[in-house]
């Protein structure tokens, strides 16, 4: 047999997700100019593009436009792809090892943290992973109910998600109108009741993970004025520090300007209000059978023994009435059937991409390479994900250098498709997701909206089996 990566003997590769990580772990490989490489890409929704289509938020198309350069690694004659095919249940990792040198997760983070907080699990307290979801029509989302009719909600954490949350519930209808948010979340929101969006960070306005153009944003809403009492933007003198010394990051700077502009900003008198609050910690979700109220402790900061600055509890209580509460204090990775979990941080253990069989102290886990967020943990802007991408590419081609991966017994492209069609599994190719693309671009222009998406994985196949009876039937 010829080298591995050669004409003889491509260098056969499945990547498990089509989010960023795996679409710039493909790019990568196909920049290799010496190697020649055959891609399959497995996607368990029929629908390409992880959280750039059921994460990004609906008023930020501009983001969404990185799905041009993912479609043209779709192009490439060295790539397939295979939506609608579950890892782990459609195929499984023993089936991989058959077909393929290497297999490469990028699976995500699809489950939220916890709280641990009492009232946590009551009625009208969701995490945001399940919000973010529904407004973007992901299907395993959309049937979920969210109690609109609230009028006052607090958004914990003060990350990008919750600003995306908390802006998407501050929209004027004719904001959200220009979108391609789920029609079903645009019918409920039109109808919504919300005057009050407390947003909570437990540390100061200098350690807000949320950037400069998202913080900017909540001050430019047509129909909610955000709210910062000067005491939020007083800062303790730790901060201070922090914020004169050489260490400092200039999006904090930066925040900190935006946030102070906005306490010295009255209200317009517009018919919500984003109340931004700052040094408090969630204590308890109160309610009988939903939420009525959120019990808050006021926290002072500390440096850790890391020169981190930290939130320590006092014992100053306040109790907020709210009738909805959304989580959003980070996502959590999933384990994958027959692939190790590190639980703590819920990845992927991995040495600069290579699975290991336990964090840290594992051995590597032959033809096993992960990217992305199940590979780092849940941070990270969709650009962060090309290095983190580049970095396992490196080490799976050294691998590829040492002949250190699996031996597929079927090798030839078509065995695998052979293989989903002996288990009837209607995969969905990249010309499928086109057809599904352009539809939904149409109707949505209908509307004079981007796209008006899909909802349901059933609905999405059968208009696509419809066009294509439709286009043999004009033939
Ligand atoms: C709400 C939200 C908004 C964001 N907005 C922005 C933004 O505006 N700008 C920005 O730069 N970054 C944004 N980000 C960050 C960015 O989305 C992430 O950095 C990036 O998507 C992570 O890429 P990934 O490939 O690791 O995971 P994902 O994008 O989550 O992709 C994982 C894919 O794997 C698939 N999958 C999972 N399990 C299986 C399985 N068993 N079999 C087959 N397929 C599977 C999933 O369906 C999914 O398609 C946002 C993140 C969130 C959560
Ligand atoms: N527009 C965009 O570019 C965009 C949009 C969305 C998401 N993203 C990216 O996606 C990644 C994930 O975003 P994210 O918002 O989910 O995560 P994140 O940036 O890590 O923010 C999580 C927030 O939750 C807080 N938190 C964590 N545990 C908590 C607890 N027990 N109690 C109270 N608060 C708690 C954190 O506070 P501490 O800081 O104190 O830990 C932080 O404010 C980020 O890298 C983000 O930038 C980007």
């Amino acid at each position: 047999m010829s080298k591995i990566g050669t004409e003889g003997n491509p260098l056969r590769v499945a990547i498990i997700g089509s989010g960023p990580s795996g679409f710039y772990a493909a790019q990568d490989l196909q920049k290799q100019k010496d190697l020649v490489v055959e891609i399959d890409m497995y996607e368990r929704l029929p629908t390409p593009f992880g959280l750039v289509r059921g994460g990004v938020a609906p008023d930020h198309p501009k983001i969404k436009s990185v799905t041009k350069v993912y479609s043209r690694i779709a192009q490439h004659d060295s790539f397939r792809f295979f939506g609608n095919v579950e890892f782990g249940t459609d195929i499984k990792r023993a089936d991989l090892q058959k077909y393929y040198h290497a297999v490469i997760y990028a699976v995500g983070s699809s489950s939220d943290k916890r709280l641990n907080i009492l009232g946590e699990d009551l009625q009208g307290s969701y995490p945001a992973t399940e919000f973010v979801g529904w407004y973007n029509a992901h299907p395993d989302y959309r049937d979920l109910q969210f109690d609109l009719d609230a009028e006052a909600i607090a958004v914990i954490g003060v990350g990008n998600v919750a600003m995306d949350v908390t802006r998407i519930m501050a929209r004027s209808q004719a904001e959200l109108d220009k979108t391609d948010i789920a029609h079903y979340a645009q019918a409920a929101l039109r109808h919504s009741n919300i005057k009050r969006i407390y947003v909570l960070g437990r540390r100061g306005p200098a350690q807000a993970a949320f950037t400069n153009p998202e913080i900017k944003e909540l001050g430019e809403m047509d129909e909610a004025d955000i709210i910062v009492a000067p005491k939020e933007v007083d800062l303790d003198e730790h901060s201070k520090e922090y914020l004169t010394s050489d260490r400092v990051v200039s999006k904090d700077v930066k925040n900190v300007e935006i946030l102070r502009e906005y306490a010295n900003r009255p209200p317009s008198g517009k018919p919500k209000q984003i109340i931004m609050r700052f040094l408090v910690s969630p204590v308890e979700i109160i309610g009988s059978d939903k939420v009525e109220a959120i019990k808050i402790v006021k926290n002072e900061l500390f440096v850790n023994e890391r020169g981190v600055i930290r939130p320590r509890a006092t014992d100053e209580y306040e109790t907020i009435p709210v009738q909805m509460v959304f989580r959003s204090v980070g996502y959590r990775g999933v384990p994958l059937p027959d692939v190790p979990f590190y639980d703590r941080w819920g990845t992927i253990p991995n040495n600069e991409g290579r699975v290991l069989t336990e964090h840290e102290t594992g051995e590597q886990v032959v033809g096993d390479y992960v990217v992305g967020w199940i590979k780092r943990g849940p941070s990270g802007v969709i650009g962060t994900n090309k290095p983190d991408s580049v970095e396992t590419v490196k080490r799976l081609l050294e691998d590829v250098e040492t002949g250190k991966l699996w031996s597929p017994e079927a090798a030839q492209r078509e065995a695998v498709e052979n293989f989903l069609k002996a288990k009837n599994i209607n995969a969905i190719s990249f010309a499928d997701w086109q057809i599904i693309d352009e539809m939904e671009v149409q109707l949505g222009a209908a509307e004079g909206r981007p796209r008006k998406k899909f909802t349901e994985v059933q609905a999405m196949l059968e208009a696509l089996s419809e066009h294509k009876r439709s286009l043999i039937a004009t033939d």
